[in-house]
C-alpha cells in the first residue's frame, strides 16, 4: 500500500515535469503484477520438452516451437524482465530454466534471427546475473552471426543458406536491424571489434536502401551477391511491395535508435526519428497500428499490438536520448491503449499479457492472436517507463 502511494506521488510529480504531456492512465506496477500472474499460469502448465512458447489460446495453452524458431528468445526474455522488475527468485529460476535450452543456438547459422533469440534470452540473463557462461554463449553466437555477413553487399544475410554455391540473390529484411544489438554488445564486451564494423556497415546499407522518400520502409531488399547492387525491393509479410508493413516500420524505429545509443552516430538518430514521424502520422486515432498502414480494408483490418509495443519501447528510448517530450507522449499514448481492457488478456483463461497481434497476414498465419514478442516489448516498455520516472524524480530533487 505504502509502495503504491509512493509510486502515485512519483507519477504525479513526473507528470508535472513535462509540459502538456499525455497523462498516464494506468499504474505500470499493476500491469506488471498482472503480467506476473499470467506468466505464472504459463510456467505452471508448460512443459519445456514441448519447445519454446510462441503464441497461445484462450484456454491458457501455448503453441510451442523448436528452439530454431525466430521467436524462441522472447518467452525467456519476458521471464528475465519479470525477474528484473520483481527481484523475485521464482522468476530468476524460471528464466534460467527457459533460457538453458537455447544454448545450441550459439552455433546455429541458418538465419539471421539468432540476434533476437540469444540476446533477448542470454543477453538479459547476463545483464542481470553476470553469469560467465551466458557471456560465452553470447560471444559465440555473435561469431556465428558474423559468418552471415558479406563484405560485397556490406550486410548480414537474413534468409538463405550461407553455404549455397553461387547464390543469385542476397536477401536482407528490415527486421535484421534488431540483430545488431547483440553484435554491438559483443564488440564492447570481449568479442571481436569487427562486430561493431559489421553492424555499422549493415545499418549504413539499410539506411541507404530500405526506405522510401517518405521514410516508410520496404520489408525486403535483395542484392546482387557479386556486385552488391540492389536487385529488388518488395514485401513478404506486408500487404504490398510499396506498402508500409507496421511491424517492419517498428523494427526500423527501434533498430536505429538502438544503433544511435550504441554508436552516438547522429544519422542513426535522425533515421529513427524520421521513421517514427511517418509511423505516427499514419496511425489511427487510438494509436494502435493496423498490421499494414496500407491494408485494403482499413478500418476493418486487424491491429498489430506487437508493432505498437515495439514502438512504445523505442519511443521511450528516443525520449531518453533526445529529451523531446513528444516521444514520451507518443509512448504513453500507445501504452495507455495497450494497458486497457481492450488489449490486456483479462478474459477467458489466457496465460499471456497482450491480445491482438498479427504475425503473417498474407498467408493468414497468426492473425489477431497473442504472441510472445508483443508481451516482451510491452513489458520492456513498462520497465523502461518505471526507470525513466525514477530518474526524472531524482533529477527534480
Ligand atoms: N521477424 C519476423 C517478424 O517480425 O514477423
Amino acid at each position: 500500500m505504502y509502495r503504491k502511494k509512493a509510486l502515485l506521488i512519483i507519477l504525479y510529480c513526473f507528470s508535472h515535469t513535462i509540459e502538456s504531456q499525455v497523462l498516464l492512465k494506468f499504474d505500470p506496477d499493476e500491469v506488471l503484477l498482472f503480467a506476473e500472474s499470467q506468466y505464472e499460469k504459463a510456467i505452471n502448465q508448460l512443459k519445456i520438452e514441448n519447445g519454446m512458447p510462441r503464441n497461445g489460446h484462450s484456454d491458457g495453452s501455448w503453441n510451442q516451437k523448436p528452439i530454431e524458431d525466430w521467436t524462441s528468445g522472447f518467452f525467456p526474455g519476458t521471464l528475465w524482465y519479470l525477474y528484473e522488475n520483481s527481484k523475485n527468485e521464482k522468476w530468476l529460476k524460471a528464466a534460467q530454466k527457459w533460457t538453458a535450452p537455447l544454448e545450441p543456438l550459439k552455433l546455429f547459422n541458418k538465419h539471421h534471427d539468432i540476434g533476437f533469440m540469444v540476446y533477448c534470452s542470454y543477453g538479459n540473463g547476463y545483464r542481470l546475473t553476470q553469469n560467465k557462461n551466458y557471456k560465452e554463449i553470447i560471444l559465440q553466437t555473435s561469431n556465428t552471426l558474423a559468418t552471415r555477413y558479406r563484405p560485397t553487399t556490406k550486410t548480414i544475410l537474413s534468409w538463405g543458406d550461407i553455404n549455397e554455391k553461387n547464390p543469385k540473390t542476397h536477401k536482407v529484411i528490415i527486421d535484421n536491424m534488431m540483430n545488431l544489438e547483440m553484435l554491438e554488445w559483443a564488440s564492447k564486451n570481449g568479442g571481436s571489434k569487427k562486430f561493431d564494423k559489421i553492424s555499422r556497415n549493415h545499418a549504413n546499407t539499410t539506411l541507404k536502401n530500405h526506405f522510401r522518400k517518405d521514410f516508410s520502409s520496404y520489408h525486403l531488399v535483395e542484392y546482387n551477391p557479386n556486385t552488391g547492387k540492389v536487385q529488388n525491393k518488395s514485401t513478404v509479410q506486408g500487404f504490398a511491395d510499396d506498402s508500409m508493413w507496421s511491424r517492419g516500420q517498428a523494427w526500423g524505429i527501434y533498430g536505429f535508435i538502438m544503433m544511435y545509443r550504441e554508436t552516438a552516430i547522429k544519422k542513426y538518430l535522425k533515421t529513427s526519428e524520421n521513421l517514427a514521424k511517418t509511423y505516427f502520422e499514419s496511425l489511427p486515432i487510438d494509436n494502435i497500428a493496423y498490421w499494414d498502414f496500407n491494408a485494403p480494408n482499413i478500418p476493418n483490418e486487424p491491429r498489430d499490438a506487437s508493432s505498437a509495443a515495439i514502438v512504445a519501447s523505442a519511443c521511450l528510448e528516443l525520449f531518453e536520448l533526445t529529451e523531446k517530450k513528444m516521444y514520451y507522449n507518443q509512448a504513453i499514448s500507445i501504452l495507455n491503449e495497450l494497458a486497457s481492457d481492450k488489449y490486456l488478456a483479462k478474459t477467458d483463461n489466457y496465460s499471456c499479457v497482450l491480445l491482438h497481434s498479427v504475425g503473417y497476414k498474407p498467408i493468414n498465419s497468426e492473425v489477431n492472436v497473442n504472441i510472445n514478442y508483443a508481451d516482451y516489448y510491452f513489458i520492456e516498455a513498462l520497465i523502461r517507463l518505471k526507470k525513466l520516472q525514477i530518474k526524472m524524480f531524482k533529477n527534480k530533487q
